[in-house]
């Protein structure tokens, strides 16, 4: 099933929440939608779901347009982050629910609900729980459960909302590793949500990352660590460094900074920002150097360097046996040296024409 989703637009009272998302969702893959939180990813997985709707936009499944459609004949599986699962039912029952309120012409008959969930019980390796109540069962386990109950019903699309949101990190990686199993296996339409680059780069197909109401890129954990498109990105992706720099025939300039090694860039000449991650920086020792280091602390690995002039304070992280680490002792004067970074204009970009926006009316939920 693919998603199409155009110029979506959503605001609460008079806040825009979401300001004219356009994404498509290909039939079969696991996009990951990345941005911190009140961004927007709940919201814009409710639109789809039926459960919020949109001021202004269009979403078509497979061809259908789905604002028309209540969310019960959406047949969308839901996981959220605190998932609540029936607690007075078995896991079997948790995971046969959507099956058996479905309607009697629809229903299918006890005995192949049963089968069904055997199935997914075994599929989803949680047969040893089948019997158990939630209360029963660890964080990560309950998670399994509900994704079993969301997959039951044979979901058109499988929107995933922080599902592992509230685990602990070794219990997070075995669940990533699982459900892109269960998704490769599966082979349905899947959106998952996070604020974990990590989560979302591991798991995805493609990220979409999602900032204030907007999609600031899409792209794989290559492309978005690499050639973050917007300001917001490079900060997200950990830039904590941001230098101001000149523009000359795409070379970025300033005093104290060997920028030798940055490829050149199409970008007017004038002042820029160069976003740096701690890692991308060495500092090359020079008496006559424009910055000074002043601090310098080891973790064994890593060596946090602090280097100051009389404007900004930079932290640099070198691993602790690069030879570019000797002999930069408390006190030292040296230059920097960028191996990598992006780099923006501070020239104002042009305002991008508003698309046309179809406006209709609110549907009643049906629920
Ligand atoms: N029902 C609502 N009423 C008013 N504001 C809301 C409602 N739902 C979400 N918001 C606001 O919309 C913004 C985006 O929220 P949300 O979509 O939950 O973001 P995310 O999932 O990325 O954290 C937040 O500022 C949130 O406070
Ligand atoms: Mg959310």
């Amino acid at each position: 099933m693919s998603i199409v989703i155009e110029n979506m637009t959503k605001s609460f009272g008079g806040t825009s929440v979401l300001r004219g998302i356009d994404l498509t969702v290909d039939s079969g893959e696991l996009v990951a939608l990345l941005g911190p939180s009140g961004s927007g990813k709940t919201t814009l997985l409710k639109i789809i779901a039926g459960l919020e709707w949109p001021n202004a936009g269009g979403l078509v499944v497979n061809g259908s347009d789905w604002l028309g459609l209540a969310a019960q004949d959406r047949r969308i599986g839901f996981v959220f982050q605190h998932y609540a699962l029936f607690p007075h039912m078995s896991v079997r029952d948790n995971i046969a629910f959507g099956l058996t309120v479905r309607p009697r012409v629809e229903r299918p008959g006890k005995a192949v609900i049963a089968a069904r969930v055997d199935e997914l019980l075994q599929f989803l390796q949680i047969a040893h729980l089948a019997d158990r109540f939630p209360g029963q069962l660890s964080g990560g386990q309950r998670q399994r459960v509900a994704l079993g109950r969301a997959l039951a019903i044979e979901p058109t699309v499988l929107l995933l909302d922080e599902p592992f949101g509230a685990l602990d990190a070794a219990v997070r990686r075995d669940l990533r590793a699982w459900l892109r199993r269960v998704h490769e296996e599966t082979g349905s339409t899947t959106i998952f949500v996070t604020h974990d680059q990590e989560e979302a780069f591991e798991l995805a197909d493609r990220v979409v990352v999602m900032g204030d109401g907007r999609i600031e890129q899409i792209g794989d954990a290559d492309q978005i660590h690499d050639h973050p498109a917007t300001p917001f990105v490079a900060r997200f992706m950990g830039a904590t460094i941001e230098l101001p720099v000149q523009m000359h025939s795409g070379r970025a300039e300033a005093s104290g900074l060997d920028t030798s090694r940055l490829p050149r860039r199409a970008l007017p000449d004038g002042p820029a920002t160069l976003f740096l991650r701690p890692t991308e920086i060495v500092p090359v020792a020079d008496p006559g150097g424009r910055w000074q280091v002043v601090r310098c602390a080891s973790n064994g690995a890593v060596l946090r360097i602090e280097l100051s002039d009389d404007a900004a304070t930079v932290h640099v992280d070198l691993p602790r046996r690069a030879p570019e680490a000797q002999g930069l002792a408390v006190g030292t004067r040296a230059n920097l040296r960028p191996e990598a970074g992006a780099i923006f204009s501070d020239r104002r970009a042009p305002v991008p024409v508003q698309s046309r926006q179809q406006e209709f009316p609110r549907k009643e939920k049906s629920l």
